[in-house]
């Protein structure tokens, strides 16, 4: 299919398309979560009970969603989160959603996963003047060579960013993917680590875990931002950020910015939702260092109530793939439109003409009983 389908007017509708359009497989892969998907139900819950408080007759008439973020100049603020894999959705895959990304302005983060090297990603869209932030998003290797090159590599294709993916050193228990028992369709592979060295399979004493001695062996720590902020001179950012003090951490290691994020529900399961963890890491680092948030956003409201919770910007991640997969770049395109369109529509009826008018006043709190 290549056009809009009748009746998509919003994010929600692309998700029964998708659904259509998708192997058993590969819907499971890219709409399942965790366990028993509690989390990634709570993620939409959340920005669902949060209530707006509505403003009247303020001044709107300058209005705008412009921002400033690691020294980019924002349109709006949404981004489009790394999704591994868009090829299983889209014979495009992650060409056709940067080149909607690009046309409507918004950042993308290509996934270290992604199934298009991230030198042909960047070479379609870097010297588009009207494009957003477009940062490459790291997975630590094992072995720190590795790591080089891939950082060598964002850099010389013109990424401007490095987010690091913290909160995922193995994948969450994910039952879906399980059940149909899928695999990676022939043809779909992370390209980007194409001909890097395999690491050789950990040696396994009696009694070892295979986990904990063997695939979180070499697993990254702390001191390894410091090691890789020594390699590059691109900004770092951390994404996967639950805790308040490893958001103060981040801050002492002196990296740009944060993203707050539970993985859009596939790694912890029970973890609570984003707009549940966003207050206490905001009241932790909020003013220091810029925070970003994803998961379950799928309304302008959501991306409304999160900057009054004390985001900077938020990304989406299965809303754009869904898109992807039902009408390709378009879709894509349609996705973030959407989602900018009710984005504006609730600034102004929340009387905030710009985006440092949004603050927790929005939201209409409860009286104390
Ligand atoms: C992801 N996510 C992800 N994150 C990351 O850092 N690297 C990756 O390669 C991937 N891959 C990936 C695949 C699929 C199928 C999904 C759904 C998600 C997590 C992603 O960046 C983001 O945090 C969530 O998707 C946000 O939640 P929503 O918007 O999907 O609810």
């Amino acid at each position: 299919m290549s056009g809009i389908p009748a009746g998509v007017v919003t994010l929600q509708d692309y998700e029964a398309h998708a659904a259509q359009a998708l192997d058993d497989g590969a819907w499971a892969y890219f709409s399942g979560g965790a366990g028993d998907e509690i989390t990634l139900k709570d993620n939409r819950r959340a920005w669902d009970t949060l209530r707006l408080q509505a403003r009247v007759l303020r001044p709107l008439a300058q209005g705008h969603t412009r921002s400033t973020l690691l020294g980019h100049t924002l349109a709006h603020p949404i981004l489009l989160a790394p999704v591994a894999y868009q090829r299983m959705a889209h014979p495009d895959g992650e060409l056709a959603t940067a080149y909607a990304a690009a046309a409507q302005s918004a950042g993308l983060v290509l996934s270290t996963q992604a199934s298009v090297s991230m030198e042909q990603v960047a070479r379609a869209i870097v010297s588009d003047p009207g494009r957003g932030p477009l940062w490459f998003q790291l997975y630590l290797q094992p072995d720190r060579g590795v790591t080089q090159q891939l950082v060598r590599r964002a850099e010389a294709a013109g990424y401007e960013a490095l987010v690091l993916t913290v909160d995922a050193p193995t994948s969450g228990a994910r039952d879906r993917e399980r059940r149909t028992g899928f695999k990676l369709p022939v043809g779909v592979r992370a390209v980007n680590l194409d001909g890097l060295p395999a690491q050789p399979p950990h040696q396994l004493e009696d009694g070892d875990s295979a986990l904990f001695q063997g695939l979180l062996a070499q697993a990254p720590t702390w001191s390894d931002i410091e090691w890789l902020q020594g390699i590059t001179r691109l900004p770092i950012l951390l994404k996967g950020i639950t805790h308040p003090d490893d958001a103060r951490e981040a801050l002492r290691c002196g990296v740009s910015a944060v993203m707050v994020s539970n993985h859009g529900g596939r790694t912890l399961d029970t973890l609570p939702a984003t707009a549940h963890l966003l207050p206490a890491v905001a009241d932790a680092v909020g003013s220091s260092l810029p925070l970003i948030v994803d998961g379950g956003i799928r309304r302008g409201t959501d991306v409304l109530k999160a900057l009054a919770l004390g985001a900077r910007a938020v990304m989406i991640g299965r809303p754009y793939v869904h898109a992807l997969a039902t009408a390709g770049a378009l879709g894509v395109a349609h996705v973030i439109r959407l989602l900018r369109d009710e984005f504006e529509i609730a600034m102004a009826l929340t009387g905030c003409a710009t985006l440092d008018q949004i603050g927790p006043h929005v939201l209409h709190l409860p009286a104390p009983r």
